[in-house]
């Protein structure tokens, strides 16, 4: 069975958002991976889209089965966390609300703002690089608002309403994890224009998205929303003895390619958020110049400094 990938760095070309005139609009927006698959999601929706590619969540629009989906997509991987998932997700899941059916984003915004001061926005699917870190930057998190169908229950390939919000949403109740994603929107802004978004996705992806975490007594848990929402990489990720675990070292990092369609071969673990905040807290500009002199490498290589940690 394969992951629920984030396509947030996928490879496709993004519609314009639904304001945007097709003659003035700009170049297609640069994203990475392998895909050629154009993204799910109507980008123009009778002009609701904005600029910024926020849009109203069409509340009304989901079905009693959408609801149901949800529901029973809650309800399975809720029960599959306890020993797998960090203790910090687990005690926040319940501020996301709503369990059986599909939560208004203006219900969990009451609380995640008075939290940490961050708000869901609804968006129609994947969004190009720097409307992405933009509203990061502005403690806006993009929830992509459609759901998947019944028939894509157990694997989706591109993110919908329960990756984002299930996957994502609780740590933002965190405080040392709602700065740091913040703080990557900054440094996304930052990267795009140095033309390093390439290199930092990948720590997106290694931390955010498929992240392990070492807790105090617990061994090695999930923090990364990509595991999180997944049925099968859930035990992959944190007790298999098939991938590579290795402390988290930002270069190693950001010169690891990655797959976006199978289970990771390869997952880097910090000990706590404020070791993840404070390591990615310093001016990336020298590290991206020294990866320009770096080779890259394969989810399989492995290298003498690297720290393996056990489970
Ligand atoms: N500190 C990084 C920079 O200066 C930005 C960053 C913050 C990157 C948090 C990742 C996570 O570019
Ligand atoms: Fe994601």
């Amino acid at each position: 069975m394969q992951t629920p990938s984030d396509f947030l760095t996928a490879s496709v070309d993004l519609p314009a958002a639904g304001k945007h005139d097709t003659d003035t609009q700009g170049p297609a927006p640069t994203i990475y991976g392998q895909s050629e698959r154009p993204p799910r999601g109507d980008y123009a929706r009778d002009g609701q889209v904005n600029a910024d590619y926020t849009c109203p969540q069409n509340y009304a629009a989901y079905t009693e089965a959408d609801h149901e989906t949800y529901r029973r997509l809650y309800e399975r991987q809720s029960a599959l966390l306890p020993g797998l998932a960090c203790d910090e997700f687990i005690a926040a899941l319940p501020m996301l609300g709503a369990k059986t059916h599909i939560p208004r984003f203006e219900e969990v915004n009451e609380r995640l703002l008075k939290s940490t001061g961050w708000q869901l926005v609804a968006v129609p699917g994947l969004i190009p690089e720097v409307p992405f870190f933009t509203l990061l930057a502005n403690r806006k998190f993009p929830v992509t608002d459609w759901i998947r169908t019944p028939a894509e229950f157990d694997y989706i390939v591109e993110p919908d309403i329960f990756h984002d919000l299930f996957g994502h949403v609780p740590l933002l109740f965190n405080p040392v994890f709602a700065d740091h994603m913040q703080a990557y929107g900054a440094g996304g802004l930052k990267a795009h224009g140095l033309g390093a978004c390439e290199q930092l996705s990948r720590l997106y992806w290694y931390t955010i998205e498929f992240g392990l975490i070492r807790q105090a007594g617990g061994g090695v848990r999930a923090y990364g929303a990509g595991i999180l929402s997944s049925s099968g990489e859930l035990a992959h990720a944190v007790q298999s003895s098939e991938p590579q675990r290795i402390a988290l070292d930002l270069l190693r990092a950001m010169r690891t390619r990655y797959k976006i369609d199978s289970y990771q071969q390869m997952y880097f673990v910090i000990d706590s958020f404020q070791q993840l905040f404070d390591l990615t807290a310093p001016d990336f500009s020298p590290l991206y110049a020294a990866l320009k002199t770096m080779d890259e490498l394969a989810v399989d290589d492995s290298l003498p400094e690297d720290l393996l940690i056990q489970r």
